[in-house]
């Protein structure tokens, strides 16, 4: 059975790793990988297949940023033709950014079956670019792996059949777990003069609601400034939020120590090191979905800054609290999760490091191989 991959942006890369590394110890599948190149710099990109061991991609379509309508198209139109040439039996698409759901749009008119891992996620907020990505991928997918349980229920409602979704956990956590050894050994915390350090914070933003947006992003950064007082507030900064920055924020040089107080900006870091982080970290501040199941596995207090999440999960079996962007509001959640410990609590069913065999054990039962 030849499964087709498509990976596009940095959380993409995270969730194949576990299920590429799956897929190689079965004779039966021959892998290929599709790289859409919506992320491309190298620490977007190669740091994450360089730390996940990816192979290579086989195809790199090379589209690069765009709008989303113009990015979706050429990813459409690039992978077509690499479909014709595989002529795969099944297409695995995973999580929800513009590269999933263009390469389900054309899988799907080429009556090529379509896995999707991470489907029946919703925010029932459509301003989200996402949540069409979702929307639009898990209408036409034949093969729903779903995370939690609020997922099986938004599909029910969806009008989709119960036989094509599948229960199988979270291949984030599979990643976490796996690599565990690598980022306990991180250097991070040597090489960046953070031993001495006894508490800081992580702050990651990149939702366009959040950046692009000037009144949101100012309300948000002088609530992160305010809780910078108590204790350094370390913020790895992605492309598209480094021109909205101005000169108020420090930056963190790559030798110099962390300032013991203030917001400190600093580069994108490569899986390995931003796991690390995260795991000593004292409260973590996003709008990311995947770092809100991340900190609920390390049982790191999490504060999301949106007004929803598509992962209730992290909520009510984690350390997840979804608190908007109010200044006040932030604030206040921050001082109390500094000051009271999260109950510890059972990780969230079947999220147990197991989801990627259990996809493509279901792969290869519902497989219908096309004649060669
Ligand atoms: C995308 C996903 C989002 C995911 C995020 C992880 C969509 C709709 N969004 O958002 O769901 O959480 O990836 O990061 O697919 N840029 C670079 N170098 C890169 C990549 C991007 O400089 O390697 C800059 C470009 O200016 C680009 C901007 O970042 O215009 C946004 O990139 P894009 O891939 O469109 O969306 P993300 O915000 O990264």
């Amino acid at each position: 059975m030849r499964v087709l991959s498509v990976v596009g942006a940095r959380p993409n890369f995270v969730k194949i790793a576990p299920l590429l590394r799956e897929m190689a110890e079965r004779p039966d599948i021959e892998p290929v990988l599709v790289h859409t190149g919506q992320h491309y710099d190298a620490r977007m990109s190669d740091a994450f297949f360089e730390a996940l061991a990816i192979p290579a991609p086989d195809f790199n379509l090379a589209v690069g940023s765009a709008s989303h309508a113009r990015q979706t198209a050429e990813v459409m139109m690039r992978f077509e033709p690499v479909l014709d040439t595989v002529r795969p039996d099944v297409v695995l698409v995973v999580g929800d950014v513009n590269s999933t759901m263009a390469a389900t749009l054309v899988a799907a008119k080429h009556g090529i079956r379509v896995g999707h891992v991470e489907a029946g996620l919703r925010s029932f907020d459509r301003s989200m670019p996402e949540e069409v990505n979702r929307i639009v991928t898990d209408a036409l997918a034949n093969d729903l792996f779903v995370t939690e349980e609020s997922a099986v229920v938004n599909l029910a409602r969806e009008g989709i059949p119960a036989e094509r979704v599948h229960f199988v956990g979270n291949v984030m956590i599979d990643a976490l777990r796996l690599t565990r050894p690598l980022w306990e050994a991180s250097t991070i915390f040597a090489d960046r003069g953070l031993d001495g350090v006894d508490r800081y914070g992580v702050v990651t933003l990149h939702r366009p609601a959040n950046v692009d947006d000037a009144h949101r992003f100012r309300e948000i950064v002088g609530a992160l400034h305010a809780v910078a007082q108590e204790l350094p507030l370390i913020f790895p900064v992605h492309p598209r939020v480094r021109p909205r920055l101005d000169d108020a924020q420090t930056t963190w040089p790559r030798s110099g120590p962390l300032p013991p107080r203030g917001l400190v900006c600093t580069e994108p870091l490569g899986y390995l090191d931003f796991v690390a982080l995260v795991s000593r970290a004292a409260i973590v501040l996003t709008d990311s979905g995947g770092i809100q199941e991340e900190t609920t596995i390390l049982g790191v207090p999490c504060l999301t800054l949106r007004e929803n999440t598509e992962r209730p999960v992290t909520v009510t079996h984690g350390t997840n609290r979804v608190i908007g962007v109010a200044r006040s509001r932030i604030v206040d959640e921050a001082r109390f999760a500094l000051t009271h410990r999260p109950a510890s609590l059972p990780p969230p069913p079947l999220w147990d490091g197991r989801a990627a065999t259990r996809i493509v054990d279901t792969l290869i039962r519902a497989a219908v191989p096309v004649a060669a």
